[in-house]
């Protein structure tokens, strides 16, 4: 699964994701600004597992992170971080990148004061233990801040593409995929030794113009990443297929369900 989820990042199966800003950044916008919310970053030493396009990175910058490395396991979404980064002025010396599983951070332990980790826990299938390497490179007393996608995460956009697709190709798509409620949420932390756990789950709905764009904001955001399955020849055909049904059933709303933990290190 990792690696179709890297492959799908890295743009192999749809070159959607390559518009993951221009559909998906309000998205992920309001995701960071509801996980900073409760969290410190003034003078903090961070790392954004997960980072993507850097969205969440560069909030934690503009809000007085003393460093932020930026991790992630595509290249080409990394590249896209780095770039956006320099571009707005932020220098070595605050900031450096790296190509990497979460499950397995280049880092020693007790190394950061906050870990940052954004929608990224339902693509991996070793949660338990990504949770407990995230805590090993967190510092004494730092503060570890997750965001996962919830049971009913792009519920309307799920439902369709399963209507539309083949199903012998989409079939387990929701079972390796969507994860996590809040209680257990909060067991991955209980079990990492996390002190201090919150929890809270918050679901809103996204209105979009109309179907097509509804499709697209899935299709970038997402990468379509379990789009491995479909033989490489009717992929293009089959993304045009979905976005037509989105369109013609007017799909226009979108859910988002998320659910936000933060835990300290004893
Ligand atoms: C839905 S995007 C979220 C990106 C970013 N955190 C944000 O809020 O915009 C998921 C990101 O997680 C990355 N990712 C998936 N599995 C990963 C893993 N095992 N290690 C590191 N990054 C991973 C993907 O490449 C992708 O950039």
């Amino acid at each position: 699964m990792k690696q179709r989820v890297k492959n799908g990042y890295n743009g192999k199966y749809s070159s959607y994701v390559n518009r993951y800003d221009e559909f998906g950044s309000f998205h992920y916008e309001e995701i960071s600004r509801r996980l900073l919310q409760k969290v410190d970053c003034k003078k903090r030493k961070m790392i954004d597992v997960g980072c993507g396009t850097g969205i969440l990175s560069l909030s934690a910058l503009e809000k007085g992170a003393a460093s932020i490395s930026c991790v992630d396991i595509s290249t080409s979404m990394l590249e896209k971080c780095k770039e956006k980064i320099i571009e707005k002025g932020y220098g070595k010396d605050r900031t450096s990148f790296h190509e990497a599983d979460a499950e397995k951070l280049p880092f020693d332990e007790n190394t950061f004061d906050v870990v940052l980790f954004n929608m990224v826990l339902g693509m991996i299938p070793t949660q338990q233990e990504t949770i407990k390497e995230l805590a090993r490179v967190l510092r004494p007393g730092g503060t570890l801040a997750v965001s996962a996608h919830g049971p009913a995460h792009y519920r309307e956009a799920i439902e369709a593409g399963l209507k539309i697709m083949s199903m012998r190709y989409f079939l387990t798509y929701r079972i390796e995929f969507w994860p996590r409620d809040e209680k257990e949420v909060q067991d991955l932390f209980k079990i990492a030794d996390l002190d201090k756990i919150e929890t809270e789950r918050t679901t809103w709905t996204d209105e979009f113009e109309n179907g097509g764009k509804a499709f697209d904001f899935y299709a970038s955001t997402s990468s379509l990443w379990w789009y491995h399955r479909l033989p490489p020849k009717i992929r293009k055909k089959e993304v045009e297929m979905n976005r037509t049904y989105f369109q013609n059933k007017n799909v226009t709303q979108i859910t988002s369900d998320v659910v936000f933990a933060f835990g300290t290190k004893r």
